[in-house]
């Protein structure tokens, strides 16, 4: 492997030809890699359940994989161990969504995605060291299965199309793949923030090197990138220019760029749906016993923030005996990596703290918090985020957060208020919010108050801005930036119609 040197930004070097998406040969075709599936597979008695994926990347990315016709490559979520006639009827239930299953065994499960990569990676990617020490066994675990990735990949690409692998699971698969084809152009985009350290890591070195196997990295946010650029100076000694149109050179002459691309959602289906008359019955139902109306809407993860927010509102009860009898907070979280040991802590928490503030507020006519834990569909989603008055994203860190974009984009009434996290990715875009520091509980819950006690106006004028900005930085508009980048055309793929 050559040591990658800087490429002064922008003069890009004559031998490095920058790339132009009018170059891609028309069959090319997008492989999207990761490690969740748009898809989860669950065998119930023998039975092949598929239900849509829970998680900011299959929400976000589902689309743009219907629109793109690729091909999804990624892990079913059901162990590799399954007798033959299932695992071929899971083959061709994902082959109808355009996915190819990537096989995982359930020790390969635990080591690699419980323990590896949600144990200790995700934490030291929120800049949380309260993780457990990295296991070597689980490392070569992880390692095992991003080789296997690489080598699926390797098998499915034709030459020419285009590689576009996701998220903290599959850090080595640029670097692999490289080795297995070297002639693909391959993109890898981080769901999550980057860290400000990522010292108590001690595989950072290989991760890292894993990633600049790509040609083209992408982040949610400017900052992010340059975080990634200070963590290559120091653990890699490589030096490099993240400004715009920067990156690395191979001395093969091989470009790395790196960019920040803000994920965004389909916000015009979220307007659309807010005019649905099912959803327009939900919100009336959902207001019905009037008083104000905070909501949450989370998978249940430690990077949420939910407990902080549950203090806030108890506090906010506390402070503003008016409100007992009236405000309510309506707390969705749906169910998440429930074998790793800190999301079952952390419900257990969360549960007990709901229990408490209903225990001191609830009267027989009203309950101050309702708790769900589960999923819910597009329809009940929608109407939580129209029957909000004050929406609570806040999140302690969080690469992105659609939520929070999911929420303005459904506002087409202009009503409404987001207090967002200053941790959240969509912080940096959604200045219009109310920004909170989310672990202090007197400043989150005299947001709270200010959302309530907010006039009309101004409510009005946040959110204009808020959707504004929503609006012109869909995920269609991700989309398209992130693969011209990488070299394909979303508008060809589109030409060509699905699934070619
Ligand atoms: P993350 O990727 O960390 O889960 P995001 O906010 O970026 O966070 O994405 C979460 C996605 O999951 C959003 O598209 C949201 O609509 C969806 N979601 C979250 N909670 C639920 C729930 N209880 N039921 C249905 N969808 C949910
Ligand atoms: C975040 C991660 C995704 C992940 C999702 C759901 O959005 O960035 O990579 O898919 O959470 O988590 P899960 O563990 O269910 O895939």
């Amino acid at each position: 492997m050559t040591a990658p040197r800087l490429l002064g930004a922008p003069e890009v070097r004559p031998d490095i030809r920058p790339l132009d998406a009018r170059r891609v040969a028309p069959a090319s075709r997008v492989l999207i890699v990761s490690n969740r599936l748009p898809s989860t597979v669950r065998v119930d008695e023998g039975r092949v359940q598929l239900t849509p994926s829970a998680g900011g990347l299959a929400t976000g990315l589902r689309g743009v994989h219907d629109a793109a016709g690729s091909t999804w490559i990624g892990w079913s979520g059901a162990p590799a161990e399954l007798p033959s006639a299932t695992r071929r009827e899971i083959a061709l239930r994902l082959a109808e969504v355009d996915a190819l299953g990537v096989p995982i065994h359930g020790p390969e499960i635990a080591g690699f995605y419980q323990r590896f990569a949600n144990g200790v990676l995700w934490p030291v990617l929120h800049d949380r060291d309260d993780h457990p020490d990295p296991d070597p066994d689980d490392w070569a675990t992880y390692r095992a299965v991003n080789a296997r990735f690489a080598a699926v990949v390797a098998e499915e690409a034709r030459p020419g199309d285009r590689v576009w692998v996701h998220d903290y699971h599959l850090m080595l698969v640029p670097r692999l793949l490289r080795a297995r084809r070297p002639d693909l152009r391959t993109g890898f985009f981080l769901h999550t923030p980057f860290p400000d350290s990522m010292a108590s890591l001690p595989q950072r070195r290989t991760l890292l090197d894993g990633i600049l196997g790509a040609d083209v990295v992408g982040f949610h946010t400017p900052a992010y990138a340059a975080r990634f650029g200070d963590a290559v100076r120091a653990t890699l000694g490589r030096d490099v220019e993240l400004a715009s149109g920067a990156g690395f050179a191979d001395d093969d002459g091989r470009a790395v760029s790196v960019h920040a691309c803000p994920m965004s959602v389909d916000a015009a289906g979220f307007a659309a749906r807010a005019t649905d008359p099912r959803v327009i019955r939900r919100v009336q139902e959902l207001r019905a016993a009037g008083g104000p109306l905070f909501v949450g809407v989370d998978r249940l993860d430690h990077t949420k923030g939910i407990p902080e927010r549950l203090a806030a509102f108890e506090r906010l009860l506390d402070e503003r005996p008016e409100l007992r009898g009236r405000a309510r907070l309506l707390q969705l979280a749906v169910p998440s990596r429930e074998d790793v040991p800190a999301y079952r802590e952390l419900r257990a928490r969360v549960e007990a703290l709901v229990a408490r503030v209903n225990r001191r507020f609830a009267t027989l006519a009203w309950q101050p918090v309702t708790y769900v834990y589960g999923s819910v569909d597009e329809v009940e989603l929608s109407a939580m985020y129209c029957a909000a008055d004050v929406m609570l994203v806040t999140p302690l860190r969080d690469g992105m957060n659609l939520v929070a974009k999911e929420f303005v984009a459904s506002r087409i009434d202009e009503k409404g208020v987001l207090v967002l996290g200053e941790h959240a990715g969509a912080a940096a875009e959604l200045r219009a919010a109310l920004l909170v520091d989310p672990r202090d509980a007197g400043e989150l819950s005299r947001a709270y108050a200010r959302a309530l006690d907010m006039s009309p106006a101004e409510r009005r004028v946040r959110m204009r801005r808020l959707r504004a900005r929503v609006d012109a930085h869909d995920v269609r508009r991700w989309a398209d930036e992130c693969l011209a980048l990488l070299g394909a055309d979303l508008q060809a793929s589109e030409r060509r119609g699905p699934g070619r």
